[in-house]
């Protein structure tokens, strides 16, 4: 029972660097007696006037919007109901390419002709770098019906983006700006952050407070200034939301709201223990953590040194390294790419819990050899587009192993598991250098997902 699991789980020793950002803390039990609707006394989601606009105010203050959505089915929600709000059918949209699968399902839903920017990598790493503002002005003057620009800024592994100039472009070429902030919840607590989107320029923002913050899996919050498309935001919410949001998620980001208004100082102790183990960090000879290389990238705006981006260095894979830290150390990290394994932190991490992690990967370094080559995993340029996304899905489809079907428009997303950012989207067409990089993510342990089938086998146009 999952019940039982769950217990068993938080009773073991296993120390939780991954989401939510609450850690496990506090909480003894499920919280029934929370568990209520939409009854006399309380409020509605979906037209507030009570005790949810005034949690919707508060969260408002705090992010320095004009309004603000709890939202109780994550920033996922929030994207769709976002890009619904800001485009019409057909409208040509710009996405970053590391865009998360909610922003091509928006694109899908909404019937929208995607053009992408694919970001650099940052050189030696191998991660996505910032969106550059230059890239955003050719592909809008290339594209000037565009309406809509959508960028995700911190990436996975905390990349942000120059927000405010991407912002200033796209409204000189009348176009909208949305905001994946889905990482960056904590970003106005503490100005050794990245700055916040929506302070930024940002038409839209969301982003996830229980990604980084003491607050339950699937709360976020949809951010505006814009008094116009605040009340259509609230109509596609209610397009997109469960009509039956949950109290208990209600109350724990009014819990998480209070926490922030409450326990500022609690941000410079994080930054502190940060600041702490990145020196520490410095000491390894064949690991590293990434950080001040990233700063410093060329090509990186600016960098949330709260993700702990572990590579791996020749010595051993990012899944390798996330392996050992589990088995050897009961450490869970929350993901491995390639050369990398991501440890996520937040303000809940305790002393104790960043001790762990550097003595684990102390030791792993002193037994360190350089043998195998660096795993380094380069994006490949954009496959050709043949039809939008709901084109290419409504067509008449047929399944096929895709290494014989070079050549062919695929009618599947193909992702690679983690971090799930499509390789190819439905309308692309299946060429040798998506082979060759799906091969060499197969080679890295990456787990390969499409929708219709079993990879290798996917659907194409027929
Ligand atoms: C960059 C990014 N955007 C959006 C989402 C969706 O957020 P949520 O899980 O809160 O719906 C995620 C989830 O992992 C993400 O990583």
């Amino acid at each position: 029972m999952l019940v039982e699991k769950l217990k068993d789980y938080a009773n073991s020793s296993v120390y939780p660097f991954h989401m939510p950002g609450h850690k496990r803390m506090g909480g003894n039990g499920l919280p029934y007696e929370i568990d209520i609707t939409e009854i006399d006394g309380f409020d509605n989601l979906h037209d507030p006037r009570g005790c949810l606009a005034e949690l919707q105010e508060n969260a408002a203050e705090l992010y320095s919007a004009r309004h603000a959505f709890t939202l109780v089915n994550g920033s996922t929600v929030g994207i769709l109901a976002a890009t619904r709000a800001m485009t019409k059918d057909g409208d040509r949209v710009l996405i970053a390419r590391n865009s998360h699968m909610a922003v091509y399902h928006a694109a899908e839903l909404c019937r929208l002709n995607t053009e992408y920017i694919l970001p650099d990598t940052v050189d030696g790493l191998g991660i996505f770098a910032s969106i550059s503002p230059a890239a955003v002005e050719r592909m809008l003057n290339a594209h000037p019906d565009t309406s809509l620009v959508v960028v995700t800024s911190p990436t996975y592994e905390g990349v942000a983006s120059d927000v405010k100039s991407i912002a200033d472009i796209c409204h000189q070429h009348g176009a909208r700006l949305l905001v994946d902030e889905a990482h960056g919840a904590h970003f106005p607590f503490s100005d050794r952050f990245p700055q916040s989107a929506i302070g930024c320029g940002a038409d839209t923002a969301v982003t996830s407070l229980h990604k980084t913050l003491p607050a339950m899996t699937q709360t976020a919050l949809l951010l505006t200034n814009d008094d116009i498309l605040a009340k259509e935001l609230q109509r596609q919410l209610t397009v997109f939301e469960t009509s039956s949001p949950s109290y208990v998620l209600l109350a724990s980001i009014d819990r998480c709201l209070t926490f922030l208004i409450n326990h500022k100082e609690a941000f410079d102790d994080y930054i502190k223990r940060l600041d702490n183990f990145h020196q520490a960090a410095r000491s390894l000879k064949h690991i590293s953590v990434a950080h001040d290389e990233l700063l410093h990238a060329e090509n990186v705006f600016d960098f949330d040194s709260g993700k702990l981006c572990i590579f791996g260095n020749g010595c051993m894979s990012g899944k390798k390294l996330m392996d050992i830290l589990r088995a050897d150390y009961h450490l869970e990290l929350e993901m491995a790419l390639g050369d990398y394994a991501l440890a996520m932190t937040s303000v809940c991490d305790t002393d104790e819990g960043f001790v762990r992690l550097i003595n684990a990967l102390t030791q792993i370094d002193s037994r360190c050899t350089q043998s195998d080559h660096p795993n380094t995993i380069t994006a490949s340029p954009l496959p050709q587009k043949r039809y939008t996304i709901s084109e290419a899905i409504n067509a008449d489809g047929e399944i096929r192993d895709i290494f014989m079907a070079e050549g062919k428009t695929s009618r599947d997303y193909i992702r690679a598991y983690p971090p799930g950012i499509p390789i190819i989207v439905p309308g692309e067409v299946i060429d040798r250098e998506v082979l060759s990089q799906l091969t060499a993510l197969m080679a890295s342990g990456n787990e390969i997902i499409t929708d219709h089938s079993a990879f290798p086998l996917i659907s194409i146009i027929g």
